[in-house]
This record gives C-alpha cells, sequence and structure tokens, in this order.
C-alpha cells in the first residue's frame, strides 16, 4: 500500500486539501493521513510540495502510434490534399517509424500526464509498442476498404490483427475494434466487424463526418471525393448512407471521431444511441474541416471527450494543448463551465466512454493520476488557470505504479 499526500487533490466535483490517498492498484481510501497511516500501517509514505495537486491521469482516445513519423510530409489546410499525401508517403511514414520512434510518441503522452489512450491501428505495426507502453491502452483494430472484391482479404487480415491484440495478456491492454469510416468501409464488412465487438464486448469506434466533402460524398456522390474514387478505386457511388452507417452501431455505445459535420438528424440519432463523440480540434483545424459544434451536442446531451488524433495531423499529442486549442476556437462558450467541461472530457468523461474504471480520483477506481506543481492556491478558476498554464507534471502513477518521477 501506498499513501500519498498532495497539497490538494481534485475529486469529481471539488478540490479539497489535507486529505491524503492510500492506494495500492486502486485507489483504496481518501481521508486525512493520520486515519490512513492507522488502517495502513507500514504503508510507504509520499508527501508532497506545497501547491501539489493530484488529479486524474489523463485520457486521449483517438491516437494514430503508427504515423507518429510525420512531421512535416504531409500537406496541411485541405483533407483531400491532406488524403492524397498520406497515400503518397504512407509506407515511407511507417516504415520510417519503427519501435523506437512510436516509443517516443508514447513517452511523449507519459510526460504530458496521458495514462490511458486509445491506439487507432491500421496496421498492427504499433501492437508491439503498445503491449510495452506503460500506459492502459485500448487497441483499436482498425477495418477499412470499399471494394467489394477485396472484402474477404480485408477481412481476414483485420481478425487476424484482432487475434494477435487478443494474445496481449498485460494488465491494461484492451483489444477494440474501429471501423475506419462510412466512405472507406463496405458495408458487409462494417456489419461484421460490428457483430464481432459485439459478440465480443469490445469497444468500437469510427471516424464520422469529418470533412466537408465526406458529407458530399455521402449524401450526394459529389464532392472532392468524386474524383479521389473514380481515380484510385473506380467507383462513382458512396458505399454507404450516412444514417445507413450509423444504425450499423446500435445498441454499441460507439465512439465516433470528428463529427464536425453531422446534420440534425444524425445528432438526434447519435443523441438516441448514446455515442460518444470524440473532438480533435487541431487536427480539424490543419486538415481545413469545420469546428465541432459542441453547443448542438450539449442541447442533445451527446457525451463528449476530446483527443488528440495522431501525429499525421497535430504536432504534439498534448491534451492540455488540444484544451487549450478548443477553449479559443469556441470563442463564445462560457470560459469556466467550457474550460471545466474539457477537463472532464479527458477524465471522467472519457473513462465512461471507454468503459474503464478510472478518470477520477474516487474510491475503488484503478489508481491513475498525477501530480500537478501549481504555483498558488488553486481558486474557483483553477479549471481555467489548468488549460493556460501548462504547469509542470512531477508524478505519473498508472494502476499504481509509478512511471514519470520519484517516490
Ligand atoms: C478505401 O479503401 O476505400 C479507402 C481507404 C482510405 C480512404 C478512402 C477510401
Ligand atoms: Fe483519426
Amino acid at each position: 500500500m501506498k499513501i500519498i499526500t498532495p497539497h490538494y487533490i481534485m475529486l469529481r466535483d471539488r478540490v479539497v486539501t489535507n486529505l491524503s490517498v492510500a492506494f495500492d492498484k486502486k485507489i483504496q481510501k481518501i481521508a486525512p493521513f493520520e486515519e490512513l497511516i492507522e488502517e495502513f500501517e507500514g504503508a510507504e509514505v509520499t508527501t508532497l510540495r506545497e501547491h501539489s495537486l493530484l488529479m486524474p491521469g489523463l485520457i486521449n482516445a483517438h491516437v494514430h502510434i503508427e504515423f507518429s513519423g510525420n512531421k512535416t510530409e504531409l500537406s496541411y489546410g485541405d483533407f483531400l490534399n491532406w488524403l492524397y499525401s498520406v497515400i503518397e508517403n504512407r509506407a515511407d511514414l511507417i516504415n520510417e517509424c519503427g519501435l523506437e520512434c512510436m516509443a517516443e510518441a508514447i513517452g511523449k503522452m507519459l510526460a504530458n500526464g496521458i495514462t490511458t489512450f486509445g491506439a487507432i491501428s491500421s496496421h498492427a505495426m504499433d501492437l508491439e509498442a503498445c503491449e510495452k507502453a506503460k500506459q492502459n491502452v485500448v487497441f483499436f483494430n482498425e477495418l477499412v476498404g470499399s471494394q467489394a472484391t477485396m472484402a474477404d482479404a480485408l477481412f481476414s487480415d483485420f481478425l487476424a490483427r484482432v487475434d494477435a491484440s487478443k494474445t496481449v495478456k498485460r494488465e491494461g491492454f484492451y483489444p477494440a475494434v474501429a471501423i475506419h469510416s462510412p466512405y472507406s468501409v463496405h458495408p458487409i464488412l462494417v456489419k461484421k466487424a460490428v457483430e464481432i465487438a459485439k459478440n465480443e464486448n469490445l469497444k468500437l469506434t469510427a471516424h464520422f463526418m469529418e470533412s466537408i466533402a465526406e458529407r458530399e460524398w455521402l449524401d450526394e456522390d459529389k464532392g472532392d471525393f468524386k474524383e479521389f474514387f473514380e481515380k484510385l478505386l473506380s467507383q462513382d457511388q458512396s458505399v454507404n448512407s450516412a444514417e445507413e452507417f450509423l444504425s450499423y452501431f446500435e445498441g454499441s455505445d460507439a465512439l465516433l471521431t470528428h463529427v464536425t459535420n453531422a446534420n440534425k438528424n444524425e445528432i438526434a440519432t447519435i443523441a438516441k444511441n448514446n455515442y460518444t463523440v470524440i473532438h480533435c480540434p487541431i487536427s480539424n483545424r490543419l486538415l481545413g474541416n469545420p469546428t465541432l459544434n459542441i453547443k448542438e451536442l450539449n442541447e442533445n446531451k451527446i457525451r463528449w471527450i476530446v483527443a488528440t488524433d495522431g501525429l499525421s495531423s497535430n504536432y504534439d499529442l498534448d491534451l492540455f494543448e488540444e484544451m487549450k486549442i478548443s477553449l479559443f476556437m469556441h470563442s463564445s462558450a462560457p470560459l469556466l463551465e467550457f474550460a471545466q467541461a474539457l477537463l472532464d472530457g479527458v477524465t471522467v468523461h472519457a473513462a465512461e466512454a471507454l468503459g474503464l474504471n478510472t478518470g477520477v480520483i474516487e474510491e475503488g477506481k484503478n489508481a491513475d493520476m498525477i501530480v500537478v506543481d501549481l504555483e498558488a492556491e488553486p481558486t474557483a478558476e483553477l479549471p481555467i488557470h489548468l488549460i493556460l498554464h501548462r504547469y509542470n507534471i512531477s508524478k505519473v502513477f498508472i494502476n499504481g505504479k509509478i512511471e514519470k518521477g520519484a517516490l
């Protein structure tokens, strides 16, 4: 057992002081130090510096580890140009980012206080790096392919990757399923993969309504995707409509990434089915996509969380930076309320969306916690200060083990 005494603890709905946390893999008890040391005699004791804040470890539900090699190779500003640049550079990016490069990206997330991430894995090149990661990992094996003639081959490759991820038996590693998007996956494949996820209780995710091009292609078989599909895949029609695509996920608690172009009916469907929306503001800005309408999500009581996307559409894997950018992009949102919602979107709400027993400092939760070195006593505006000042993160605990800093 360990007992930690920070200056402040961020609980679900308030910040407290003069309390300590006793934990092993899980948070066992939050109480005054004297009470804990009496109950857990012989526990390893750590007392932290003035103004230290213990808060939940951050959760990055959507990142592409395999594309961590990109810095300047991909074209930004327009979604289709970016996609063409991904296709052109895919082999180089992936081959040039081996285990060390992927481990570096994962290490960067750890240093930034990310204790859980959702890895969207296109090729399973990141399986070993994710197996070796210190963090909890939801490993989303991604299925992509819109051509019926390729369906069998693509599905068996997908199944082999799902099976390989199931052989990873370490604590905090969860095999899962990603469907690339409505425009890129044949409905037969979507249905088969969703069925597997439902039968085996695996988490499900998909990119959905990321670009204007996607909207135009799915609705009217026109727009920037027309030339793309005609030239590269000899298709003149979309394989799914948006509504059909959403209906395949019914009963699954799926996580949908981007959703920057959803119409009223799709928003209603997302609300009705309790899907979660993953907000990746930096990626959306860099790829020339619209800004997520968070007000509309709130009005429809849709849970939304915050993620970085991969280094293929970001310059860092830092949820504090991501929250800051979102705070400034949503310039009409009430500042304090929105800052708190962003923090919830990288902690408690992200844990709920991924179905993980983490994201809150509370008895019985997994001991995924970070220590943030504040510089003064927190005020009611702490959420704003945390987002603006990017305080030093001096310790990171994952399932009770110290993974950054020392005891
Ligand atoms: C496809 O396989 O159909 C596809 C893959 C990536 C982007 C677009 C389409
Ligand atoms: Fe993505």
